[in-house]
């Protein structure tokens, strides 16, 4: 979703917080006297998408299901990203080259040079290349990690702001020597604040957005997304189902993250949604729901919180766990595991995982 003309990563989510308002504010009426097994097997039917705002007061049950009735999915006529895609990591801030190592493996999964076991990242990346723009070109099956840049020094201070995002791109670029060149075909800059980074409505409303430069911020229109490590502000929002927030301690433990990263692991799952909807939205024109292009439902807001069958209402769904006892629902390079959220297919009308 976009609030002050930025996209939101997890704000539907609030809707779990006062479920019936905000579909209803999303022309969507909940019956709550429906019997909610009888939705499971609706063909249109989903799982209403759950984030666990700290502040939540809500205290329904877990995997209470809501239907929706209708999700149009629309092609609004803008491009999508059909070239191959180069991702150009921006290290803001304190990382340790594990954290580095997980997150670059991650992105090296969806076009994995050799076949990896599955259900792969790969097979879920599939569901994204299934949307198309005017011309009938997929999303593109190829990403990589094309360059990367160290801003260690926190060029721009430690609390960000949604505008400052894109002068930290505008630096990097500027220092580039040679590593962080500017791409207009295929190029998704993605800027990564460690763990002691705050950003604007971070932890409150957003762990994640994508958006493009401004040419006369950047010099360019370039899309690019922005994600925090959550581990030290807020893991029990932003690195979900690894951490769970007080008011659920209860009724669920947390799961165990299957790279030893709480705040790391949580954050994949946030880059794989915002990569599939920069690739899908790059400029807030092309795939999305709703009528409101500045409060869109993109392809993973809808499935937000679903990591397997039966999935909602704060309940991840049923996943596959390591003899570690980490869990997951994917594997990717190197051995790895992630567990990553479901993405829309507008074909099904359904989320979908790995496939
Ligand atoms: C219950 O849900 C069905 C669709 O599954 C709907 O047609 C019906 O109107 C709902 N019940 C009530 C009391 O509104
Ligand atoms: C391209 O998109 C079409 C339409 O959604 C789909 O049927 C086809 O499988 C896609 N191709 C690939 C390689 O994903």
């Amino acid at each position: 979703m976009v609030s002050h003309g930025i996209h939101r990563f997890w704000i539907s989510a609030v809707i779990v917080a006062a479920m019936s308002v905000c579909a209803h504010a999303r022309g969507t009426v909940i019956d709550d006297s429906n019997d909610s097994t009888a939705v499971v097997n609706h063909p249109s039917a989903i799982y209403r998408p759950f984030r666990p705002w700290p502040d939540n007061s809500h205290t329904r049950d877990s995997k209470v299901l809501v239907q929706e009735p209708i999700v149009n999915m629309q092609y609004h006529m803008g491009p999508v990203l059909t070239s191959a895609i180069h991702v150009y990591i921006i290290w803001y801030g304190t990382w340790k080259n594990s954290q580095k190592s997980i997150i670059r493996d991650f992105l090296s999964s969806i076009s994995a040079p050799s076949p990896v076991p599955g259900p792969s990242v790969q097979q879920w990346w599939s569901t994204v290349q299934t949307y198309t723009d005017q011309t009938g070109a997929n999303i593109s099956a190829s990403i990589t990690v094309a360059g990367e840049h160290e801003d260690s020094h926190y060029s721009h201070g430690k609390v960000l702001s949604r505008l400052t995002v894109q002068e930290v791109i505008r630096s990097a670029l500027a220092e580039n020597k040679g590593t962080l060149p500017v791409n207009t075909k295929g190029g998704l800059y993605m800027v990564l604040t460690g763990e002691d980074v705050m950003m604007q409505d971070y932890c409150r409303a957003v762990c994640g957005f994508h958006y493009f430069t401004f040419p006369a911020k950047v010099g360019y229109t370039l899309p690019y997304a922005w994600i925090g490590n959550s581990g030290k502000s807020c893991p029990e929002t932003c690195a979900y189902p690894f951490a769970i927030p007080q008011f659920m301690a209860a009724a669920m433990s947390p799961l165990k993250s299957p790279n030893n990263d709480v705040g790391v692991d949580g954050m994949v799952s946030v880059i794989g949604h915002e990569l599939a909807e920069i690739s899908s939205n790059p400029l807030i024109n092309a795939w999305y729901a709703g009528e409101n292009p500045s409060a869109p439902n993109e392809i993973a807001d809808l499935c937000e919180g679903m990591y397997g069958p039966g999935a909602g209402g704060g309940y991840p769904g049923t996943v596959a766990v390591s003899k570690f006892g980490a869990s997951y629902n994917m594997h990717g390079v190197r051995g790895r595991k992630f567990l990553v959220q479901w993405i829309w297919n507008s074909d099904l009308n359904s989320c979908q995982g790995p496939h």
